[in-house]
């Protein structure tokens, strides 16, 4: 008898039982000198034989297309009910607080859409490159994966991420402060192939860059740019592109703004200056104190957050042995070092950078310590490759005024209380 089959006539034991394992643990106290792990002879749940492992489990192919644990539910993204406006122009975001390592799972990315997530047939979807070149081209997706393609993981972060902390400390966890930011790896079509096939003419400087959903959100992308490292891509993490992050193909723009990052990409259009589209004039710029806009504001700035501990993941325990950790990353190359800070930015450690470290991705660093049960103002500040050293929020409103929304890469405190609970604070 499967497991599952079993559970109808677990009795009243299990719940007996369940409750001697909470009491006996209670009452154990007796810890591993120097941290709060128990005794191995304090947990009797090490001894216990689970229903898990009296009764056979699931076969293969219960699930022909895996999901994760149910005990992993809360794993989500999540959406702030006062910033939808409509669904379809809308946005959730990644939950930075359930996950670890660098690579943010595909059904976790957030999304951001301007007219809904366009339902494209693969048969149907056509990309054309016309303007400014030899010979305008229409691709099909079978097309796009006969060049030769390659696999580059880069973070793609919304402009307004972190853009409703400009102002004050507002949202309650890194997930809603922090997680208009996802990390994968994309297979696709370096976009200089594409250009080549169908011939730059020489006065080409710029590529208007078009969705095809209803919004048909478009950006111009400088000939720099989508000749170094851009790529129309069709494949994230190994599978193809989610239904939401473009399905069938979308254009990466490593290391810049998300909103180039055009989605269900119909057009590349060449031309010999900018386009000065909706979302490169009232969107997308950043209104200064002195009444003038910053325009073509397309790298993001070195930034990090600690995701753990923050307002939804408090600690459980009281003190001792506890691990800081979070994410860095630099849209002009990689994270050089994270310093962390205990107590509001006074002092400054180095934290521990982990995983590989790439070019225009997100780096995972952690700090181990022995917490003394103390309330603690926890901040991270990154430092990139270039030298670029994260701000504080005085810094940035000094250099840039109250107005903004985009590109806020401020330093976040949390300040972690006695209990374990965290919650999203501000120090000057
Ligand atoms: N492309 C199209 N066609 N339509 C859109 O609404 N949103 C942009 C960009 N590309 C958008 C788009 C914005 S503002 C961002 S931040 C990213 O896509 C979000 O990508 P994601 O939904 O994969 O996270
Ligand atoms: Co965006």
């Amino acid at each position: 008898m499967s497991r599952r089959n079993k559970q109808s006539s677990e009795t009243d034991s299990a719940a007996t039982r369940r409750q001697f394992l909470k009491s006996s643990i209670a009452a154990s106290g007796a810890l591993v000198a120097g941290s709060s792990i128990a005794h191995a002879k304090a947990d009797p749940a090490i001894a216990y034989v689970q229903d898990w492992t009296r009764y056979l489990g699931d076969g293969v192919n219960a699930a022909p297309y895996g999901k994760p644990s149910e005990y992993e539910k809360q794993v989500v993204r999540r959406n702030v009910e006062w910033l939808t406006a409509s669904a379809e122009s809308s946005v959730n975001f990644t939950p930075l607080h359930e996950l670890d390592g660098i690579i943010t799972p595909n059904g976790l990315c957030f999304e951001r859409h301007h007219g809904g997530v366009a339902e494209v047939e693969p048969d149907l979807y056509r990309l054309m490159i016309n303007g400014l070149v030899e010979e305008p081209l229409v691709f099909t997706i079978d097309d796009l994966k006969r060049f030769p393609r390659k696999n580059q993981i880069n973070f793609l972060e919304c402009a307004a991420n972190s853009g409703m902390e400009w102002r004050g400390a507002q949202l309650n966890g890194c997930q809603y402060t922090h997680g208009m930011v996802h990390n994968v790896m994309y297979t696709g079509v370096p976009l200089k192939i594409l250009l080549d096939q169908a011939g730059l003419k020489t006065n080409a400087k710029w590529v208007m860059a078009e969705g095809g959903d209803a919004s048909g959100m478009n950006r111009s992308i400088p000939m720099f740019k989508a000749l170094d490292d851009c790529m129309i891509a069709f494949k994230m993490t190994g599978e193809a592109l989610r239904p939401e992050q473009g399905y069938p193909a979308r254009l990466v723009v490593p290391g810049w703004e998300g909103n180039m990052w055009v989605k269900w990409i119909r057009r590349l259009e060449v031309g010999d200056e900018p386009w000065h589209a909706r979302e490169e004039t009232s969107k997308y710029t950043d209104l200064l104190e002195n009444g003038k806009a910053r325009r073509f504001t397309w790298e993001m700035d070195c930034k990090s957050v600690i995701t753990n501990p923050s307002p939804q993941a408090p600690l459980k325990h009281k003190s001792g042995q506890t691990v800081i950790t979070g994410l860095a990353w630099s849209g002009r190359g990689t994270i050089k070092r994270v310093d962390v800070s205990l107590d509001g930015g006074r002092n400054w450690i180095p934290a521990r950078l982990d995983g590989p470290s790439l070019d225009k991705s997100l780096h995972r660093f952690y700090y181990d310590f022995d917490w003394n049960g103390e309330p603690l103002l926890l901040q991270s500040r990154a430092v990139d490759s270039t030298g670029q050293i994260q701000p504080t929020k005085t810094e940035l409103r000094n250099a840039r005024g109250y107005n903004s929304i985009y590109h806020n890469n401020a330093i976040q405190t949390w300040h972690l209380k006695k209990t374990g609970e965290v919650e999203n604070v501000e120090v000057s």
